[in-house]
């Protein structure tokens, strides 16, 4: 108890300009997807956001439905703010989202106004918050209206409930779009968060220029491919992995497929003297238009080997050519 953050904190980690905004982030942020519900022990996880806090991360990246149950990483997040955050509230970007199933009816999912305006109301009591900073619509939604998501999140910036508004998952076309309506709003869209990895790369077809050229931000989620680009599976699916959870969201055909090319992706990571995580990490933030890294963590050691990232953020032509020919084979 009496948490003091690290004096030193804001020396460790190199933050970059979110966009054509006001906001920088640190290279690597943290997300709250898994290990942070009510399955997961409380403890272990505060641990890892007042490590990840003192190691200069200050963006903590939530949604409605985070748990298993639903709700609960945000109330679990909420008491570690009550705890020991608190005081530090200034300094911290918390985001939230709405999209997916969160409750039940006709009104606890996708993209209207009635659904994006209700789910924040009830993040910010779960947190017990007066506002976040980011507050997302965390998936496109072709049935309603884009006007009517964008005016939702319009209403949640203008209201007080969230200092800026992104939008997750929308793909380049839907996203230059919904950029011109939040411009004509007034609240220009601060930042995209995609998925993004050495095993998804959807974002370096259209995506990047689009947002480039919008001045949006991209934080990109699943850097690690949810922990197969790691050593974490070099030797087998461990019991308390996310493969190996009843609950996590990574398959274990996923992993048995694409073992062979991460043992590949290992050795070059070796021969750069960094970690296979490590190596990931680089290589998402290689483009510039990239603010941050979204990693999830199940223990402290994960954050502290990640943080080293930045003693090795560059690549050789060769080194970069051998990770193409691995991915492409
Ligand atoms: N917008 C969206 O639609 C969306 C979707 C998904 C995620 N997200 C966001 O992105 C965040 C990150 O996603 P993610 O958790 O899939 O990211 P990730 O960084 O690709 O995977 C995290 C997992 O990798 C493993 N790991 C991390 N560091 C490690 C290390 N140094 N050594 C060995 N294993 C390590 C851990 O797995 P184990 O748990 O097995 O130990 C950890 O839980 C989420 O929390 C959420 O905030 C957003």
């Amino acid at each position: 108890m009496n948490y003091k953050a690290d004096e030193n904190r804001y020396q460790k980690i190199p933050y970059r300009r979110c966009g054509r905004s006001g906001i920088v982030l640190p290279i690597i942020s943290l997300g709250l997807w898994h290990n942070f519900g009510d399955v997961d022990d409380f403890e272990n996880g505060r641990k890892i956001l007042l490590t990840a806090f003192d190691n200069g991360i200050t963006h903590f990246d939530l949604a409605n439905n985070y748990g298993p149950p639903y709700g609960s990483a945000e109330k679990n997040f909420g008491k570690v703010l009550k705890s020991d955050l608190k005081p530090y509230r200034d300094e911290l970007i918390i985001s939230s989202k709405a999209g997916y199933d969160m409750w039940s009816g006709p009104y606890g999912n996708f993209g209207s106004r009635k659904y994006l305006i209700a789910s924040c109301d009830q993040s910010l009591k779960r947190m017990d918050l007066d506002y976040v900073d980011i507050f997302y619509h965390h998936r496109p939604d072709y049935d309603t209206p884009l006007e009517e998501s964008m005016m939702a999140l319009d209403q949640i910036v203008k209201s007080g409930k969230a200092l800026y508004a992104g939008i997750s998952n929308y793909p380049a076309d839907r996203t230059a779009e919904a950029a011109k309506i939040m411009r004509e709003l007034g609240t220009p869209l601060l930042i995209h968060q995609p998925k993004y990895s050495m095993f998804e790369r959807w974002i370096e077809g259209d995506l990047i220029n689009t947002l480039e050229n919008a001045g949006i931000g991209a934080i990109v989620f699943s850097p690690l491919a949810q922990g197969l680009l790691t050593n974490k599976y070099l030797k087998g699916i461990p019991k308390d992995s996310r493969a190996g959870k009843e609950w996590g969201f990574l398959k274990r055909e996923e992993v048995n497929q694409r073992i062979d090319k991460v043992k590949k992706l290992n050795e070059v990571a070796t021969q750069r003297g960094q970690s296979l995580a490590q190596m990931a990490i680089a290589w998402v933030l290689r483009h510039p238009v990239v603010t941050s890294a979204l990693i999830g963590a199940s223990k402290v050691e994960h954050v502290m080997e990640l943080i080293k990232v930045q003693d090795c953020l560059d690549f050789t032509d060769e080194e970069y050519n051998k990770i193409e020919l691995i991915l492409n084979s």
